[in-house]
Formats: structure tokens, sequence, C-alpha cells
């Protein structure tokens, strides 16, 4: 059956102090909206329609997702209300389920279940229950431990406001209920607002089946409300990251000291030291050690690799046994053959080096190709941009490259050629050629340095 998935996300967010739209701000490095409707997206065929209020141009351009539509919610009239305006694009003969834009730690597994559950026309309410339920609305049950209503914590009587069981806001239920019961919602409550837990009491006179389901565990149906609580479930989530991680083979020096904005995928018998920053896709091979500091973003790293301390690798790929840093900078396009050694203060793009090529210190490479076993030494640079064009240094095997060399490209050094140290290079050096552009030195026979006069007075 189709799942049709309505995500309420029209709430200003006031509490955040924020200009942006609340559900816009990140948790691991992606919007909360953005975690509900992958959530969402894990359901077989699902539609998701996303209720916006605020800034719904900026939500818009930011999610993403398949079978995405966004309805507009102008007034926030209440839950009720704000499923009413997603009405016309559900689907008749799908289930509905109803997420928050705010509540973004949602497991598919929940949302799978509630959905299965709901498979045979019962409405599926998620609850919890908690030490301290203030704020929610408590579930309702009778004698026959059935729930017969949800009543918002501004309209219990003291007695209910003893119930610990809450509402968690999500549930499940077939399109035609859904569509016959929240018509006859009205707004006559403490906050005169159209209540969607209002169809819970239509459902019981119905005599619609009500089942309940929880999640797995709490922080799935937390709300954010301020940037103290998404501080929270950040550093549960990150936690949670690093736990997996954990059991997956991967030794972390402190779990607390790692975060993941993305995905990573990784090998075994790797090493993670303290504060170090995934994001994006990264993938890592084996018996990679990370020292601390590090920040890596969507690359790819091979077996054997070691990463030195305070090191930037973006878009990168290295290979097998090759070692960077520290204080290496490899940004995108970086692309080492293995056993290859990227040293300190070293900045790469666009470059390629072959197997076993060094660049160990201090030198900036980019737009370039290097063969195998070149050796770039300290201060080279490629000079690969004109102001306005960029141009290719293409070295080949074995080269040598003296310290403190300009490459100005676009120019060829040719195999097992080398330049002298100090050179600026502007035309290509053939193979096995010595390229070399060094004034001749001067040395002046008793040189006297200028030597300061000191006044008596002035002492
Ligand atoms: C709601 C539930 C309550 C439950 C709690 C769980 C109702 C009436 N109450 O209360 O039983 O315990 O969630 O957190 O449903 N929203 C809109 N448009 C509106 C109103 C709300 O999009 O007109 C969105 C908000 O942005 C928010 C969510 O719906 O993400 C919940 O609305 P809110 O008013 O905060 O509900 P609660 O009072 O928390
Ligand atoms: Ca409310």
């Amino acid at each position: 059956m189709a799942t049709d998935v309505v995500v309420l996300a029209a709430g200003k967010g006031t509490r955040m102090k924020s200009s942006l739209p609340k559900v816009l701000h990140c948790l691991a490095g992606r919007p909360l909206l953005q975690h509900v409707v992958d959530a969402a997206n894990s359901l077989q065929t699902p539609r998701v329609i996303i209720v916006t209020g605020h800034e719904s141009d900026k939500v818009r351009s930011e999610i993403k997702g398949t079978d995405l539509c966004y309805v507009e919610q102008q007034l926030q009239l209440g839950t009720a209300h704000a499923v009413q305006q997603a009405l016309p694009l559900v689907r008749c003969d799908a289930t509905v389920l109803i997420l928050y834009g705010d509540v973004p730690l949602i497991q598919p597994d929940t949302i799978q279940a509630m959905v299965d559950l709901a498979a045979d026309g019962s409405l599926v309410l998620l609850t919890a229950v908690l030490d301290d339920p203030s704020g929610y609305g408590r579930i309702i049950r009778n004698s026959a431990k059935a729930v017969t209503a949800i009543v918002e914590q501004k309209d219990a009587t003291p007695e209910q406001l003893g119930i610990c069981e809450v509402n968690t806001g999500v549930l499940a239920l077939p399109a035609a209920k859904l569509k016959n019961w929240l018509p006859a919602i009205d707004n006559n409550n403490a906050q005169q607002e159209y209540y969607l837990t209002d169809i819970i009491a239509l459902a019981h006179e119905d005599n619609c089946k009500i089942k309940t389901s929880q999640p797995l565990f709490p922080q799935e149906i937390e709300g954010v409300n301020n940037r103290s609580q998404l501080s929270r479930l950040e550093r549960y989530y990150q936690r949670q990251y690093s736990e997996r991680l954990m059991m997956a083979g991967i030794t972390i020096a402190d779990p607390d000291r790692l975060d993941v904005r993305g995905k990573l995928t990784a090998g075994t018998d790797n090493f993670i030291d303290i504060n170090v920053l995934f994001e994006g896709n990264v993938d890592l091979g084996n018996n990679i050690h990370i020292g601390p500091n590090c920040v890596i973003i969507d690359s790819c790293i091979g077996d054997g690799v070691e990463i030195k301390a305070n090191s930037i690798v973006e878009g990168s790929m290295i290979g097998p046994g090759c070692v960077v840093g520290p204080f290496a900078r490899l940004r995108t396009g970086t692309e080492m053959a293995e056993n290859a050694k990227i040293g300190n203060f070293v900045e790469t793009k666009k470059s390629i080096l072959g197997k076993g090529t060094k660049i160990n210190h201090l030198s900036y490479v980019g737009d370039a190709s290097l063969g195998a076993n070149v050796n770039v030494g300290a201060g080279t640079i490629t000079c690969n941009y004109d102001g306005v064009n960029k141009y290719q240094t293409v070295i080949g095997d074995n080269a040598f490259i003296g310290s403190n060399t300009s490459l100005v490209a676009p120019v060829n050094i040719g195999k097992d050629a080398t330049v002298g140290a100090g050179s600026t290079i502007t035309c290509n050096v053939a193979d096995d050629e010595l390229g070399l552009t060094r004034a001749e030195q001067r040395n002046i026979q008793g040189w006297k340095r200028p030597t300061k006069k000191i006044h008596p007075s002035s002492n």
C-alpha cells in the first residue's frame, strides 16, 4: 500500500531566535527537516507532503528528496488545520503518516512498524511513557486499557495531568478515515487551536481500532524548540554514530570528540584520534591512522594510510600506504597513488601524484600531474594561474624538483629530469635534462655590513 507522509513544518520557531526557519537549522550537517524527509523516503512508495509556513521558498530550495510536494499554511491555526492543508494531495487509498519537521531523529524502523500496524485500517499512535510528561498531550485509556482520547496539557484535569503516557504527535491511519474525521474538528479548547489529537476521540466513537506503538529510544521523539535542545540531540546523534563505528571495528580515542556530518563507511582496525570531523561521504579502508584535529570531507582513503595531525582533506582519493600531514591541505581533485607522501604545509588542488611521489614540505601544487617517484623539494610552487586562466604542470617519473622552484604553467618536466633549486621554470625541461635559471653567485670580498652609529647623548 502507498504511504503519504505529511510533515508539519509551518511553525515559526521563535525560540531559536534566528532569521533561518527552525526546520532548516542543521543537525549533523543536515537540516532538521531533511532528517525527517530522509526517514520518510525510506518507506515504500512514499509521497512526502511538507506543510510550510514562513519562508517556504527557502525551505523548498534547501530540502531534497523523492516525490516531495509542498503546501502552505498561511496562519498556524493548529495541527489539525495544518494537516487539512495537505489533504488535497493525500491519495484516498494511502496510509497517512504524520511527522514533524522539528523532530529529527525519528527512525525508519519506528515509522515502518506504524505503517504496517495501520494496514488493517487501524489508527496507530506513537506514545511514550515519560517520568516528566509536562507539556505533552496525555493518552486517555478506558478500564479495558483501550485508547479513547488525547487531552492536551492545557485542557487536562489535575487527574489527567498525572498520566505519564504521552502523545508524541506521530500517528498513522488510513487516508479515507482522516479525510472523514478532520472536518469535524473544532477549535473549542484552551488554545483555540484545531487539535489533530481530537481525531482520537472521533476514531474511538467510530469504533475504529486504536493501536499504540513506542519509539526505540526517547530522543527519537524529542522536538527542537531552541538551540540548547538542538545541541543535546546533536551530541546524542554523534555519540550513537561513534558507538556504531566502534562496534564495527574502529578505535576512537574519544567518542565524544568525533563528529560525522554525513556518512562514514569504514573497514576495520582504523584508529581515529581526538577532534576529528568527517563531512559528506567519506570512505575509509582498513588499518588507517587519523591523527588529532583532522577534517576529512568527501574523500576516499586507502588501506594503511596515515593522516597526521591538523590536516584537511577534501574531495580527494588517497591510495594505500600514503602519508599525509601534519598540517597538510588536500583540496578537491587531489589523487595520490600508493605510498605517495604530502607533508607539512603543503597545499594541493586538482593534482595527481604517482606511486611513491613525495611533496614533503611547504609547497603549492595545483592543476598538476606528477608521475611515479617524483621528489618535489621544499617551497616549490606551481604557478597555475595568470589571473584569468588555469594551466597544467606535468612532471614525468623520477623527476627531481629542487627547493624553492616556481614552475610557471603550462610547463612539462620530463622523466628523470632535474630542476635546480631556486629556478623559475617557464620552458619545458626534456627527459634527463637539468633545468636551471639560477643567477650566478657573486662573492664580494671584505664586504662590511652597515653599523649603527651610537651617540653618547642617546644612551
Ligand atoms: C503537539 C500535540 C501533543 C503532543 C506534542 C508532542 C496537538 C494538538 N498536540 O503539541 O499532543 O504531545 O505535539 O510534541 O497536536 N504546526 C504547524 N501548524 C500549526 C500548528 C503546529 O505546522 O498550525 C507544527 C509545528 O511547527 C510543530 C508541530 O506542528 O512542529 C507541533 O505543534 P505544536 O503547536 O508545537 O504542538 P504541541 O503543543 O507541542
Ligand atoms: Ca501548541
